[in-house]
């Protein structure tokens, strides 16, 4: 069986440098398509609150534990405090619901899913509007950081991370913060590879996670332009890879964690099996060129147009890098 090789995060433990991303999977694709990349040898499995298929991530878990097909120690296990809880208050609630539901007394990594809060109504109104507006509130991030902190304290969380802030907001919370984050989960594909940030988490010891690291290719969209470009194809027919393939690896190479999410088997084979080579500098070099700043997270999403809006003090995590 391949495992991922891990990369030794800044408080010693380790996380595998590919992990599967389940956003959108729901029910039984997910519980097939989480079942089958455990046994094939994924070891680090990335959800959040949002996605809403904790429950059945933790079925799953537990059916192959109970099997003894893996150990609980062996899958590093990511979730996402959601934007609803981010009154300090919150925090513990949240986690110890999302505890429950993946069924498990600990989570490897507990990431702040956006710096930005949004109104507590119910825990099933994830996304509360008024006046066709989501109701963003002001908590400040660093506050809500504080009642992670205490999360680790307690055991229930090993590691603390926070995903979607940009350079100053992460530089005000190294400041403020008694528990280093370990990681930053960041939107990082070919064509938005955020080299800024990227040098920023370098310089702190802090591991980067690619999401949306294939850019959200689709059975019913066209693939991105560069899939199809020649130097791509060309490194593809050299390594005898896919172009998929040539993509994570790049990630990889330059020293960030993809975690691409598949549901087709086939995918899920195709992704873990890029441990067999590696690009040259070079090659690293030329595919820096389909780096536009094109960003997939941002154009008709009424959540975070509406935290632009309204929470200029916060400077908002979407802004590109370039601008900050
Ligand atoms: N922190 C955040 O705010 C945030 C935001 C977005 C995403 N994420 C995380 O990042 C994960 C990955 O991002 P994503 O789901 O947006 O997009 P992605 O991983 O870039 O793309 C997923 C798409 O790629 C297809 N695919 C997978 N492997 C492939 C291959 N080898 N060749 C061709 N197509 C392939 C999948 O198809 P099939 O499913 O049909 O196999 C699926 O349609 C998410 O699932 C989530 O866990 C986090």
């Amino acid at each position: 069986m391949k495992l991922a090789p891990t990369v030794k995060l800044n408080n010693g433990y380790e996380m595998p440098i590919l992990g599967l991303g389940t956003y959108n999977l729901k029910k039984s694709r997910c519980e097939a398509a989480v079942c089958h990349a455990l046994q094939m040898g994924y070891r680090h499995i990335d959800t959040a609150y949002l996605y809403r298929n904790e429950s059945i991530i933790g079925k799953v878990l537990a059916k192959l534990i109970g099997d003894k097909i893996i150990k609980r120690e062996q899958v590093f296990l990511v979730t996402k405090l959601w934007d609803i809880y981010h009154e300090p208050k919150m925090v513990k609630y949240a986690c110890e619901m999302q505890l429950k539901l993946l069924g498990v007394d600990y989570i490897d990594l507990y990431l702040m899913h956006s710096p930005v809060g949004v109104d507590y109504i119910s825990d099933d109104d994830l996304m509360p509007h008024e006046n066709d507006q989501l109701r963003t509130n002001d908590v400040d991030y660093v506050d809500t950081y504080k009642s992670l902190e205490h999360l680790v304290h307690l055991g229930l969380v090993r590691s603390l991370g926070v995903s979607n802030f940009n350079a100053s907001q992460l530089k005000r919370l190294l400041e403020h913060c008694q528990v280093k984050p370990v990681s930053l989960q960041i939107e990082c594909h070919p064509e938005l590879v955020q080299i800024p940030l990227i040098e920023l988490c370098n310089m702190h010891n802090i591991t980067v996670v690619a999401y949306s690291p294939l850019g959200r290719p689709k059975a019913c969209n066209p693939l991105p332009e560069y899939y199809t470009d020649s130097k791509l194809l060309a490194l593809a027919a050299k390594y005898g890879k896919t172009p998929a393939q040539i993509i994570l690896r790049y990630l990889i190479d330059i020293g960030t964690v993809p975690i691409p999410k598949a549901a087709q088997r086939a995918h899920l084979v195709e992704n873990l099996d890029i441990f067999d080579f590696h690009l040259t500098p070079e090659e690293l070099l030329q595919l820096k060129i389909f780096n536009t700043e094109r960003r997939i997270w941002i154009n008709n999403n009424l959540y975070y147009k509406s935290s632009f809006q309204r929470l200029s003090n916060l400077s908002c995590a979407f802004r590109r890098c370039s601008d900050i």
